[in-house]
């Protein structure tokens, strides 16, 4: 090694190490002011911190008379009360903020909770949508950007990431996972963490960063066919395999908190399960922040059957390890009295308010109270142009092409006319999606406004149809209209005279999310019957989708030349689309969840289990099929098109057997063969063929974001070591088993070449 090299590299681990100590440094500096603090509070100021109440709007204002918010004022004001969730905006931050440190006896600062799930008041797309980038940069830097906006508004703590494994269409929820691979989901998790909480435990004093949350502790993605709040029943190779992968690596990456779920596993609800929170997560993981409960869960353990009273609901999760009770309003009014009675321990208690305050403590509160109340800073930074480049950047990196018979796409510059049809061309609420607390409504660019911009052809606009009746709110049921054809007349006027109709059509941003559960996976209202009437007179049609979940489309798929997947993509919506439209920007984004043919394959996912009669070797009827339907998706996880083409070739291994700890290292080539600069997501799976339990037909371990010039190559390389090879056994162990293995590297989990190895 050279000695200049040498110098460096000594240095680098110098401030490595420097850094490390800095941090214990400071871990062990928050834990004795903890221990001091502790040991000042009484039993109704602990359990005050494990509270925490939704926001209430009077608090800029005189005291709130009556009901809920007087109750929660008056909390407030006797220290009963360690956060609050919803609050936002400087102002009424620091009002509340001002009544927990001026107020009470020891001045402890309120952590202030708020559902950062795709940015703030700029919006990036659905997390589904940004998933489907596999751009891990880019949606760190999303993240980031939602971290600046809420901090910027009071804000300094996030329920998210949510990092529920999903499989299931039908479930609402799928839009703010990253889809059904525990793999990439793992890795967005950590971008995601990172990009909320800064990359190392001391960035998160910093006041542009906030606390992420790994969300919901655990199974709430397995819900039963999907529907909303159901029983979950998984058994313990997928719960080890699938559903807890994800929130270990947001538990590596440093996340400071967890949030438990509204499910049972193996009949015990998450907010008592101290096999999750205290064996698992507190214990193995060793995970040192707070768990905060779901939205009433500990109330509703009740309904569960698993408590007969708040009284016991609450010595049941407190004891299980849930540390902070999210407006059940029960830690509050049961736990003095179970301790007093001796019904529940106190190292219990103390345990929860040592992690809530070394959390608060981390994020500089008590040095400063109000140090996300700068409403300067507020005014700076929420909405900036840089922010919504961002979103705009984030929203064109997670359009998926889906089809592109004879090139229809890129639409041209000019010359061509272009006819916009659809409910959701002008619509600039329904993009915003689910989670927009803090957005304007009707926020969002549409469709028809991104295209607009392109001045050199000519565009005309027809609606065709209206998607929805009435309001739509996040918390209403959506009512959709499925009689009024009177605008198809005037669309299919508009198609008639056009080169090429774009249509967009889709779910309303208010039909996926929590309580968003479907039995269908169709275009809702009349949109199927617009499409299939413009078809009939121009069949030249692009298909631009929005959806927060994957949708079962056959006759689309079968008969609409082009189709570009567009999700909710926030803010910027209708740019994002139109410079993808155009040309302008290449589209590289793959499926982070199957898309079925029916509704009725569902679930339906790429990394699914062999089975002992996965084909039809005999030429009978006794396979593991549909009588109706191909077993495929309509497409597989990973798929997505580009502009242009790419060529795999070249698969090797660097050996063809390994001993145990060996790298196994996989090369191939890939080359941009089409007519455009592009990029391409190469995606690596493994089998492991024979285990000591069946493992799937093939699994995600690797992937890579190529770019490449039109006509250029570039070989790529994939390691893989025993992180990637082993599984878990039904009891939590991670096995690594000899035997034969197979390399799948390809453009999706289907289109693949393989090469098979052997590990000693
Ligand atoms: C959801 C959580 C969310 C919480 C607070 C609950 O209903 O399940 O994901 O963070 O509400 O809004």
């Amino acid at each position: 090694m050279k000695k200049s090299l040498l110098i460096l590299t000594l240095l680098s681990l110098a401030s490595a190490n420097a850094q490390k100590s800095n941090a214990m440094n400071t871990k062990e500096a928050i834990n004795k002011k903890v221990e001091v603090l502790l040991n000042k509070m009484t039993l109704e100021e602990k359990v005050g911190q494990m509270n925490q109440y939704n926001g209430f709007w009077e608090v800029t204002g005189p005291a709130p008379k009556g009901g809920d918010a007087e109750k929660k004022y008056e909390h407030l004001r006797k220290g009963w009360v360690g956060s609050m969730l919803t609050v936002r905006g400087t102002g009424q931050v620091r009002a509340v903020q001002k009544i927990a440190v001026e107020q009470t006896r020891l001045g402890i600062p309120l952590i202030i909770g708020f559902d950062v799930i795709h940015g703030y008041k700029t919006l990036s797309p659905i997390p589904l949508a940004e998933a489907a980038s596999w751009d891990l940069e880019a949606i760190k830097k999303s993240t980031q950007v939602a971290a600046d906006e809420a901090s910027a508004s009071g804000i300094n703590w996030t329920f998210g990431p949510n990092v529920d494994v999903s499989r299931e269409a039908r479930w609402g929820r799928v839009m703010e996972g990253a889809g059904e691979d525990p793999y990439l989901g793992s890795k967005i998790a950590i971008a995601r963490v990172q990009g909320f909480q800064g990359d190392t435990e001391d960035d998160l004093a910093k006041v542009n960063t906030i606390a992420a949350c790994a969300k919901h502790f655990a199974g709430y993605g397995f819900a039963e066919s999907g529907k909303e709040y159901n029983t979950v029943d998984i058994s313990n190779a997928t719960l080890y395999n699938t559903v807890l992968p994800p929130f270990k690596a947001a538990n590596d990456a440093g996340v400071r908190t967890f949030m438990n779920s509204f499910n049972i596993l193996n009949g015990i609800p998450a907010t008592g399960n101290s096999f999750l929170q205290r064996d698992i997560l507190k214990g193995k993981w060793k995970f040192d922040g707070f768990v905060i409960t779901d939205w009433a869960s500990v109330r509703e353990m009740i309904n569960h059957g698993f408590a007969k009273d708040g009284k016991e609901a609450t010595k049941k999760a407190v004891e299980a390890g849930a540390d902070m009770d999210m407006e059940s309003h029960l830690y509050v009014a049961e736990l003095v009295n179970l301790v007093n009675e001796g019904k529940v321990d106190i190292k219990f208690i103390d345990d929860a308010v040592r992690r809530i305050l070394r959390v608060k403590y981390e994020l500089g509160l008590f040095d400063n109270p109000y140090k996300y109340c700068d409403a300067a800073r507020e005014k700076q930074v929420v909405g900036s142009a840089y922010n919504h480049e961002a979103v705009l950047d984030m929203a064109k990196k997670s359009i998926v092409l889906l089809k592109n018979d004879n090139n229809l796409l890129p639409l041209k510059k000019s010359g061509q006319k272009i006819a916009l049809i659809g409910p959701l061309a002008n619509d600039k609420n329904s993009p915003l999606g689910s989670w927009r607390i803090a957005a304007e409504d009707n926020s969002a660019v549409s469709v028809l406004e991104g295209m607009q911009r392109y001045k050199d052809n000519a565009l005309t606009f027809e609606k065709g149809a209206d998607l929805t009746i009435g309001k739509t709110t996040f918390v209403d049921e959506v009512v959709f209209n499925t009689t009024d054809k009177s605008g198809f007349e005037a669309a299919k006027n508009t198609a008639k005279n056009a080169d090429v109709v774009v249509m967009v059509l889709g779910e309303h941003g208010f039909q996926s999310g929590e309580a968003r559960s479907r039995t269908t996976l169709d275009l809702p209202g009349v949109q199927q019957e617009l499409l299939e009437e413009i078809y009939k007179v121009n069949s030249n049609i692009v298909l631009v989708l929005n959806n927060g979940r994957p949708l079962a489309l056959p006759w689309a798929a079968e008969h609409i030349p082009a189709i570009v997947e567009a999700w909710q993509l926030g803010t910027e919506t209708g740019n994002a689309v139109a410079q993808v439209l155009y040309g302008d920007y290449n589209p590289s984004g793959k499926l982070p969840m199957s898309f079925p043919r029916n509704v009725g394959q569902c679930p339906i996912y790429y990394n699914h289990f062999n089975t002992g009669r996965p084909t039809n070797s005999e030429n009978n009827v006794f396979w593991s099929h549909y009588t109706d339907v191909d077993k495929t998706p309509q497409w597989p996880f990973g798929f997505g098109l580009s502009y242009t083409k790419f060529e795999y070739k070249n698969l090797k291994l660097n050996q063809s057997e390994y001993k145990k700890g060996e790298k196994v290292t996989v090369t191939l080539e890939i080359a941009n063969v089409g007519d455009y600069d592009g990029k391409e997501v190469v995606q690596l799976y493994i089998q492991d063929i024979v285990a000591s339990l069946a493992r799937p037909v093939k699994e995600l371990k690797g992937f890579e974001l190529v770019a490449l010039k039109k006509g250029e190559s570039k070989t790529v390389t994939f390691n893989l070591s025993e992180k990637e090879l082993g599984f878990y056994d039904n009891n939590g162990n991670y096995l690594v088993e000899p035997g034969q293995f197979k390399v799948f590297v390809g453009t999706n989990s289907d289109d693949v070449k393989a090469a098979t190895f052997e590990l000693k």
